[in-house]
């Protein structure tokens, strides 16, 4: 039996949507009751368990043999998900298909960077068999930027820093693969998507698709993170999203392309286009 933590969210929504789609047996974990009844109702099998309440973990986890582990970014993550990894060890579930980051470092200045360091470090060392999955940033993120984009901005700290942007859909499809495939255990793959590409570019491509000029507004990181605070993200956010894109984008220290997508699961992964176009109506005046 396969466990999908997340599966309210976006990677793990598409792991439970892939997996049903092929008759594989699994179990999402959820933090409510209404929860567990959504996925009952559409006939996948659920279980509460929530990471910040480590007793409710040895039920959730009795008989799974593999565990696909993913938190939110938030301070708690290294506490989460270390709780989740001696559950799991504890009971004595199999493997762990984890989301890591593909900047992971535990000296790194971005706080998630670092928590996914500590957390692969402790994974690695609980004698579990482990598969870790590195994306780099989603494509994802840029809906976070809908409203400006839709009245032409595309708000930014990056310079003239690219990015192999990675569609969260792939990272679903790697992990539902791994999942479900042996000769997995103690690999570390990082995950991109086909191309890198910088703000300039990618608000070029925004103007082509949508119908409407989209510019790119390299704006000093004061004023980036005053934005993101005034759009409701904590100061441990906005802080941590300011040195992500204004050190290690702008520095030029993100991945190139690692076609890794294409070679694990026989299919490309979505380039920039196919995400624009996939949300052309949230961008769109
Ligand atoms: N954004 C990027 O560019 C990027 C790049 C590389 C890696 N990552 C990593 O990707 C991961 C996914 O982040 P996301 O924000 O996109 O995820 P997300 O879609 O918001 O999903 C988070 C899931 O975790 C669940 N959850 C929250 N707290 C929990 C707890 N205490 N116990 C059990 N489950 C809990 C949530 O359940 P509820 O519905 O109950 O809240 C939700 O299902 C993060 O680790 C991030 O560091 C992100």
């Amino acid at each position: 039996m396969i466990l999908i933590s997340g599966a309210t969210g976006g990677i793990g929504g598409e792991i439970c949507r892939l997996l049903k789609e092929t008759g594989t047996p699994f179990r999402a974990l959820c933090r409510k009751g209404e929860q567990v009844q959504d996925f009952q109702k559409k006939g996948i099998d659920a279980i509460i368990g929530d990471f910040d309440r480590p007793e409710t973990l040895a039920s959730a986890l009795r008989g799974i043999e593999t565990m696909f582990l993913i938190t939110p970014p938030t301070p708690q993550q290294v506490d989460q998900e270390t709780a989740a990894i001696d559950a799991a060890q504890k009971v004595g579930v199999g493997r762990i298909v984890k989301i890591s980051a593909s900047d992971s470092n535990v000296l790194s200045p971005v706080p998630w960077a670092k928590s996914h360091a500590l957390i692969d470090h402790h994974l690695r060392a609980s004698g579990i068999n482990w598969t870790i999955l590195k994306p780099t940033a989603f494509m994802q993120n840029f809906l976070w930027f809908k409203d400006p984009i839709t009245k032409g901005f595309l708000p930014q700290v990056t310079g003239s820093g690219s990015v192999s942007w990675v569609d969260t859909r792939d990272v679903a499809r790697v992990a539902a693969t791994v999942l479900t495939q042996d000769g997995h255990e103690g690999a570390t793959y990082f995950l991109t998507g086909p191309e890198t590409i910088d703000m300039k570019e990618a608000s070029s491509r925004f103007s082509k698709a949508i119908g409407h000029k989209v510019r790119y507004l390299d704006l000093p990181s004061p004023l980036f993170w005053l934005i993101l605070r005034l759009t409701g993200n904590s100061n441990w956010m906005a802080k941590g999203l300011v040195v992500q894109f204004a050190d290690v984008v702008a520095g030029h220290h993100d991945i190139d392309p690692t076609f890794e997508i294409e070679r694990l699961t026989g299919k490309p992964p979505h380039t920039f286009g196919d995400f624009i176009q996939d949300h052309r109506k949230e961008f769109a005046r």
